[in-house]
């Protein structure tokens, strides 16, 4: 499934960025290109990449959303 489409990412190419090491949006922009044209694939591809990267936190804190895009 592509996620973006500006940049022909799939969900695939997310998961191995993952596995090489992208653990954030900023990192998996870098790898990939994902959400740095029109933006609109950012929802998706943090779905994603959450989906994929290790818990770092106890289980019962992973229903709190831990998005990079939250303004402050
Ligand atoms: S669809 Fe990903 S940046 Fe446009």
């Amino acid at each position: 499934m592509y996620v973006c489409i500006c940049h022909g990412v799939t969900e695939k190419d997310i998961q191995q960025a993952v596995k090489q090491g992208a653990d954030s949006i900023d990192a998996l922009r870098a790898k990939t290109g994902a959400t740095s044209g029109c933006g609109s694939c950012l929802d998706v591809a943090l779905d994603v990449l959450d989906a994929n990267r290790s818990p770092t936190l106890p289980d019962f804190l992973q229903i709190i959303p831990q998005r990079e895009s939250i303004p402050a």
